[in-house]
C-alpha cells in the first residue's frame, strides 16, 4: 500500500509551545512516595529524590508538570506538606483510598523541579476549599516576603519565591466521583471567584478552568458552554483530558485513537469560539490538554480499588500499567494530534511521569527504565521545534467500530525556520500491512535524513519490565531516503516513526 503527502512550510498550524510537552505528578500511588521520592535508595540525593529518575524525567524531555493532582487536589491541604517534617500530618487521602504522609510537599516539589529544568503548574483545591486557600498558597509561593505566609516560606528554607505562571482551578469539577463535585453553574461561578481574587494579586498569571473529565461524559459541550460563559474573561485556557484503552479487543479503533483526540480539541475549540463570539471578546481561549494517555481504566475499576478505611495503605501500587509496543504507538499518534492542534492547544501533560500510568517505572531499591510510551515522548519533544505544518495527506482508509472510516496514516510535520530544521512524525495503523509513504519536501529546501526511527515489534504485546527493561525500544529505520524533492519511508504494520530532516 502507499500513501502521499506534502509537506509546505507555507502552510502554519502555528508555533510549538514547548508546555506541550509536559506531564503531571499527582500524590497517587508510587508517583510521588517510592517513585521520584525515596529517601533510602542508593540514587537518593540529600533531598531524598532519585538521581537515576531525575536523569530519565530529564531525558524525557518534559517542560510543564502539574501538581499535586489530579483527585487528590481536590482534598488536599497544601499547608500539610510545608514546614517541619515531623510536624507535617497524617491525611486520609479519599480520592485513592490511601494514607498520605505529606513527607513531600510544594517546596520540596518546586526544589526538585528547579533541579529537573522544568516548570511548575499548580492545581488548587476548588473541591473541599475556595478562594482563601487559593489565595494562601499563592500568598505563600510567589510573593518574595514581609507578609506572613511568605516569610513562613522563608523560614522553612526557600529563600526565593517559586514563580508559579500557570494554575489549574480545581480539577475535574464535571465528574460525580470528584470532591465536591459540582454543577457547571456552581463550578463556573466558584472558579471565576478564585479566578479574580489571584488576578488582584497578580494580573499575569495564566489560569486554566476546568473542562470536560472526557470527551464521553454527559454533560460534554454544556459543561464547556456553561462554564466559559462564567469564566471566560478571568481565564487564559480550557482543559481537556482523554484516556484511552482497547475495548473488547477492538484493536483497529484504539489505533485510531487520535480521531477522537482531534475531534474533542475541535469540539472545545469551537465552543470556546462561540462564547467569544457571544461575549464580543477579543480574547481566543487556549487549550490545555492537562491529562492524556493510554490507561487501562477497565483494569483499575476491578482490581485496585481499595475500600477499608481503617487500613488505608501509604503509596500502594495503584494504575501501574505496563505498557506494549501497541500502547506507544497509539501515544505517539496522540503527540501528533496534539501538534496537529498547536494553534489552539498551548499547553498539554502526558498522565502520569512515574509509575501511575507512566513511561518511567521504579522498583523500591532497585531500577528505574524506561516503558515503550518513553520513547515516542521523548523523540517527539527533542525533534518537534519551530512550528507545526498543516499536511496534504493522501492515504487509504479502514473502517472502525467506533470512529467509522479513519486513513490507515496519520502524519503531522514541524519546521523550525533558523536552523533549517524539519521533522515528520508517522503512524501507521494497520494491523498487518507495510505502508510506504512519499513525502514530497520541495519546498523545505536542501533536505538530509538526519535520523529516521521506527517503534515496532512482530509481538505487538511486547513490553519493558522489572525482570527485562530493554525488550522494547526504538529501530533505525533504513528505508527512510530521500530522492529529487522525495522522501520515502516504509512503515511497518502498528508502528510509529520519526524522521528527522
Ligand atoms: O490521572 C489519574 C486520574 O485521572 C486523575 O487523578 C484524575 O484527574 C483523572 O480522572
Amino acid at each position: 500500500i502507499r500513501a502521499r503527502m506534502t509537506v509546505d512550510p507555507h502552510f502554519v498550524v502555528g508555533p510549538i509551545d514547548r508546555r506541550l510537552f509536559g506531564s503531571f505528578v499527582e500524590h497517587l500511588g508510587r508517583c510521588v512516595y517510592d517513585g521520584i521520592y525515596e529517601p533510602g535508595h542508593p540514587e537518593a540525593d540529600e533531598n531524598g529524590f532519585r538521581r537515576d529518575v531525575s536523569d530519565l524525567v530529564r531525558e524525557l524531555g518534559v517542560s510543564t508538570i502539574r501538581y499535586p493532582g489530579g483527585n487528590f487536589v481536590s482534598g488536599y491541604r497544601w499547608e500539610d506538606g510545608v514546614g517541619p517534617r515531623d510536624r507535617r500530618p497524617r491525611r486520609l487521602d479519599l480520592a485513592w483510598h490511601s494514607t498520605e504522609s505529606n513527607e513531600v510537599g510544594l517546596d520540596e516539589f518546586a526544589g526538585w523541579l528547579r533541579g529537573i529544568g522544568s516548570e511548575l503548574m499548580y492545581a488548587v483545591n476548588l473541591g473541599t476549599r475556595g478562594v482563601q486557600e487559593a489565595l494562601d498558597v499563592l500568598e505563600y509561593s510567589n510573593i518574595r516576603s514581609g507578609t506572613t505566609l511568605s516569610d513562613q516560606r522563608v523560614d522553612n528554607g526557600t529563600l526565593e519565591p517559586h514563580g508559579i505562571r500557570m494554575w489549574c482551578l480545581g480539577n475535574e469539577m464535571d465528574g460525580p466521583w470528584q470532591l465536591g463535585h459540582s454543577s457547571a453553574h456552581e463550578y463556573g461561578r466558584a472558579a471565576a471567584k478564585v479566578a479574580s481574587a489571584m488576578r488582584q494579586v497578580d494580573p499575569g498569571l495564566e489560569l486554566v478552568v476546568c473542562g470536560s473529565s472526557g470527551a464521553q461524559m454527559p454533560t460534554f459541550g454544556a459543561w464547556e458552554r456553561e462554564v466559559l460563559e462564567l469564566t471566560y474573561d478571568e481565564v487564559d485556557f480550557i482543559s481537556c483530558h482523554a484516556y484511552y484503552e482497547p475495548v473488547d479487543g477492538d484493536l483497529g479503533s484504539f489505533l485510531a485513537s487520535a480521531v477522537d483526540m482531534d475531534r474533542f480539541i475541535d469540539t472545545v475549540t469551537a465552543t470556546a469560539d462561540h462564547v467569544k463570539a457571544l461575549r464580543r471578546s477579543e480574547k481566543t481561549m487556549q487549550i490545555s490538554f492537562d491529562e492524556w494517555n493510554v490507561w487501562y481504566q477497565s483494569r483499575y475499576n476491578e482490581v485496585d480499588k481499595i475500600t477499608d478505611a481503617e487500613s488505608w495503605p501509604s503509596a500502594p501500587r495503584l494504575l501501574e500499567d505496563a505498557y506494549s509496543v501497541t500502547d506507544a504507538v497509539v501515544v505517539g499518534s496522540l503527540l501528533i494530534s496534539l501538534l496537529r492542534h498547536a494553534d489552539r492547544v498551548t499547553s498539554a501533560s502526558l498522565a502520569q511521569l512515574v509509575n501511575v500510568i507512566a513511561p518511567i517505572m521504579t522498583e523500591p531499591g532497585g531500577p528505574a527504565w524506561r516503558q515503550t510510551t518513553f520513547f515516542p515522548f521523548a523523540v517527539t519533544s527533542r525533534l518537534a521545534r519551530g512550528r507545526s505544518l498543516q499536511l496534504k495527506l493522501d492515504a487509504p482508509t479502514y473502517r472502525t467500530e467506533r470512529y467509522g472510516e479513519v486513513p490507515l496514516v496519520d502524519a503531522v510535520a514541524t519546521f523550525e525556520q533558523d536552523a533549517g530544521e524539519a521533522a515528520v512524525f508517522l503512524v501507521n495503523r494497520s494491523l498487518d500491512q507495510s505502508i510506504t509513504v512519499e513525502v514530497e519536501i520541495g519546498q523545505l529546501g536542501r533536505m538530509t535524513v538526519v535520523s529516521a526511527q521506527t517503534m515496532h515489534d512482530e509481538d505487538l504485546d511486547a513490553v519493558n519490565t522489572l525482570a527485562d527493561q530493554t525488550r522494547v525500544g526504538l529501530a533505525d529505520n533504513a528505508s527512510a531516503a530521500i530522492s529529487g524533492t522525495t522522501l520515502t519511508v516504509e512503515l511497518p504494520p502498528v508502528s510509529w516513526t520519526a524522521i528527522e530532516l
